[in-house]
């Protein structure tokens, strides 16, 4: 079986479900369900006894080791993470305690257990760290695109937690030959991602008659890739990744904050017209802009295509369209996510 962290939030919840539809191999979901982490989104899988969910802290050194012993996995996938910028400006402290030291007490718990088994087992195990396009930091308009070797330089304290659990996952190789992977992966958008983000938080406020806030000019650029093409991204690195090798996962789908608000008013005036019958775009509004904000980041993920042969399935205007049309049919799942906590951070973020 395989030990997931973070399975309830939005890749890991994602990657379970796809991790189930594609095997029959048991996964174990620990996960703390921070106001980022739903149960809702693994509704599918209640009946299923090839989930198990654990609900609980990548940094309880002890429930660790206990899972390590019980459950005897053959691979961890850590997804676990505090993920949201604007959150780590606010308060950088819970990054550091769940990105770093949570990366830490899950190396060491894994490399005990991995250290008691026997010679074949030790060769399979994998411990898969699911990192971010961040830690490289920002690109000029003419740069070319991040490879596995552009230097680390992240801006923000999410980022540069990310990237000190790199460095953790990158030495525990090097120095111990614990058989790690790492996957660096640029924006991801689809079902089930917290209505923080930019992509949820706009289909979610056009459709409530809200501002669509738009930080700065508008310009900044993310490259954009279908969550379900990282998930099987992730298996396949999982499957067949060089051991203690990073590999940079994206979409080729380099855009423009603006143009993809824009795209999202486009399909919703098509899918979902106002009242009013006027355009979703007259809601957009430029907001103060994020303080330190990385002006473009982009992936060169040729090392995955020529080394693994994986390629995304879905374009960004073939995924986008999925993606608002999942957000108009689960209308009671955004209702449920949004609660008090959601307000409070929407009051602390945006003003009113
Ligand atoms: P998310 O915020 O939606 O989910 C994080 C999950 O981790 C939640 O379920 C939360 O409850 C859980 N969690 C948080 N702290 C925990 C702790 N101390 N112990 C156990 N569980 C804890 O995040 P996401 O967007 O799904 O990102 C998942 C991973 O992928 C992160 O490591 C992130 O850095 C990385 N990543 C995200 C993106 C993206 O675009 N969202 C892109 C590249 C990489
Ligand atoms: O690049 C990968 C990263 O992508 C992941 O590592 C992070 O976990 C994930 O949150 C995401 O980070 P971003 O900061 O790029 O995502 P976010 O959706 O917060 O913002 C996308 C862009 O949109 C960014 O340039 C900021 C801008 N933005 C965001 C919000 C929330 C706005 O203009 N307005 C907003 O209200």
């Amino acid at each position: 079986m395989i030990l997931v962290t973070g399975g309830a939030g939005f890749i890991g919840s994602n990657f379970v479900l796809q991790w189930c539809l594609n095997s029959d191999e048991p996964v174990i979901n620990l996960d703390a369900l921070t106001y980022a982490g739903n149960l809702e989104n693994l509704q599918s899988l209640k009946d299923t006894a090839q989930h198990t969910f654990v609900h609980g802290d990548i940094t309880d050194a002890d429930l660790l080791s206990s899972l390590f012993s019980k459950y005897q996995p053959r691979a961890v996938v850590h997804f676990a993470a505090e993920s949201h910028v604007d959150r780590s400006i606010h308060g950088p402290e819970a990054f550091v305690h769940t990105n770093v030291n949570g990366t830490f007490r899950l190396l060491e718990a894994a490399r005990a257990y991995w250290g008691s088994l026997s010679d074949a087992e030790k060769a399979a195990f994998r411990f898969l760290h699911v990192s971010t396009d961040e830690v490289y930091g920002t690109l000029e308009p003419e740069d070319p695109p991040f490879t596995e070797t552009t230097p680390y330089a992240p801006n923000s304290p999410y980022s540069a937690s990310k990237a000190a659990s790199d460095h953790l996952v990158r030495a525990y190789h090097h120095t111990y030959g614990f058989p790690t992977l790492t996957t660096n992966c640029s924006n991801n958008y689809g079902p089930y991602h917290f209505p923080e983000k930019l992509i949820p938080l706009c289909i979610h406020n056009a459709l409530a008659g809200k501002p669509l806030p738009i930080y700065g000019d508008g310009q900044q650029i993310r490259d954009w890739l279908f969550v379900e093409d990282h998930c099987s991204a992730i298996r396949r690195v999982l499957e067949a990744g060089r051991l203690g090798e990073t590999y940079n996962v994206g979409g080729w789908n380099e855009k423009a904050n603006l143009d993809v608000v824009q795209t999202l008013c486009r399909i919703l005036d098509e899918e979902q017209p106002r009242a009013d019958g006027h355009s979703y775009s007259e809601q957009v509004t430029f907001v103060k802009d994020r303080p330190g904000h990385d002006r473009r980041y982009a992936i060169d993920a040729r090392k995955i295509e020529r080394e693994l042969g994986w390629k995304p399935a879905e374009t960004f205007d073939t995924g986008i369209r999925k993606t608002v049309r999942w957000y108009l049919d689960h209308q009671d799942w955004v209702t449920n996510v949004t609660t008090g906590a959601y307000r409070d951070w929407l009051g602390k973020q945006y003003g009113n």
